[in-house]
C-alpha cells in the first residue's frame, strides 16, 4: 500500500475487492457522479476482455474504475478505448520517460512487445442512449509471477515507479484528454495515431468466433475499427485479438 500513498484526491480506495468494475458499476446505479473513482490494491476477480482474468495481487499494479457519463453518440463511444490508452501512453512517457506502443484496440505494451496495461470499457446503453461507462484500467507497475502465455511485463522491470504518483499523472491527463473527446471524438484517433502503434505491421487477428487471419494493419478507420490488407482485400475489423506477427 505504502506507494500507493499519497492517493489523488477523491479516489475511493478498497483494500479489496472482487472488481473494481462492479463497485463503479453499482455507484453509478446510485446516481454517482461523473469521474468517482474506485481503486483497489487487489482484486479477487479482476477481469479482463472476453472473459479473461485479470491477474491483481496485492501492492502490485494500479487497478481502478472510472465512471463517466458521456454525451456522446454510440458510435463515437468506439472511439473511447483509443483515446485512453494513448492517454495512458502519454503519461507513461511524460512521468516516467518510458516510451510505450499502442496495441490496437485496447493494449498498451512494452517497446518488446509484452502488455504492461490493459482496458476494459462497459456501458449501460438504455434506448440508444449512453447512460453510463464503467472505465477500468489495469497497469502492471510491479513485478508478480505472470504466466507465460499472458506475455506481461511490469513498469519496474524499465524504471521505478511510485504507484500513487503515476495514478495522479493519469487521471490528470485522462481528464485533459476526455474533454477535447467530448468537443470533438475523432482527437481520439489524432492522439493514438501519435504514439507508436501497430499500424504497418504484420497483424494477426482472432475473430470473436475463433477463425484467425492475418495481413498488414494498415490505418483506421473514422469509428476506429482497424483496416486491415490481406493478400486479396481491405478488410474492417470491428472487434477482434490481434496479435503482432512482426
Ligand atoms: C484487458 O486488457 O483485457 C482489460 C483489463 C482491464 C483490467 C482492469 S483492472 C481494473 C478494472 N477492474 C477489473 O476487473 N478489470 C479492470
Amino acid at each position: 500500500m505504502t506507494d500507493l500513498l499519497p492517493l489523488p484526491e477523491g479516489v475511493q480506495y478498497k483494500a479489496e475487492v472482487g472488481s473494481t468494475m462492479d463497485e463503479i458499476r453499482a455507484l453509478a446505479r446510485a446516481g454517482a457522479p461523473e469521474w468517482t473513482v474506485v481503486l483497489a490494491d487487489q482484486q479477487t476477480h479482476g477481469r479482463g476482455r472476453r472473459g479473461k482474468v485479470w491477474q491483481s495481487q496485492a501492492g502490485s499494479g494500479l487497478y481502478f474504475s472510472i465512471l463517466l457519463r458521456p454525451r456522446v453518440t454510440l458510435s463515437s463511444l468506439g472511439l473511447l478505448p483509443l483515446l485512453v490508452g494513448a492517454s495512458l501512453a502519454a503519461s507513461i512517457q511524460s512521468h516516467l520517460g518510458l516510451t510505450t506502443q499502442l496495441k490496437w484496440s485496447n493494449d498498451l505494451l512494452s517497446l518488446d512487445g509484452r502488455k504492461l496495461a490493459g482496458i476494459l470499457l462497459e456501458s449501460e446503453v438504455i434506448r440508444n442512449k449512453v447512460k453510463f461507462v464503467v472505465l477500468g484500467i489495469g497497469v502492471n507497475v510491479h513485478f508478480q509471477e505472470f504466466p507465460k502465455e499472458l506475455k506481461a511485463a511490469a513498469l519496474e522491470e524499465f524504471v521505478a515507479v511510485r504507484r500513487g504518483d503515476l495514478l495522479r499523472v493519469i487521471l490528470k491527463q485522462l481528464r485533459l484528454d476526455y474533454a477535447r473527446f467530448l468537443e470533438q471524438p475523432e482527437f481520439a484517433l489524432q492522439l493514438w495515431k501519435s504514439f507508436p502503434n501497430n499500424l504497418g505491421k504484420i497483424v494477426q487477428i482472432l475473430e470473436p468466433s475463433g477463425d484467425t487471419w492475418s495481413g498488414i494493419a494498415l490505418d483506421l478507420d473514422s469509428s476506429g475499427a482497424l483496416l486491415v490488407q490481406t493478400e486479396t482485400e481491405i478488410k474492417t475489423v470491428f472487434a477482434g485479438e490481434v496479435s503482432l506477427l512482426r
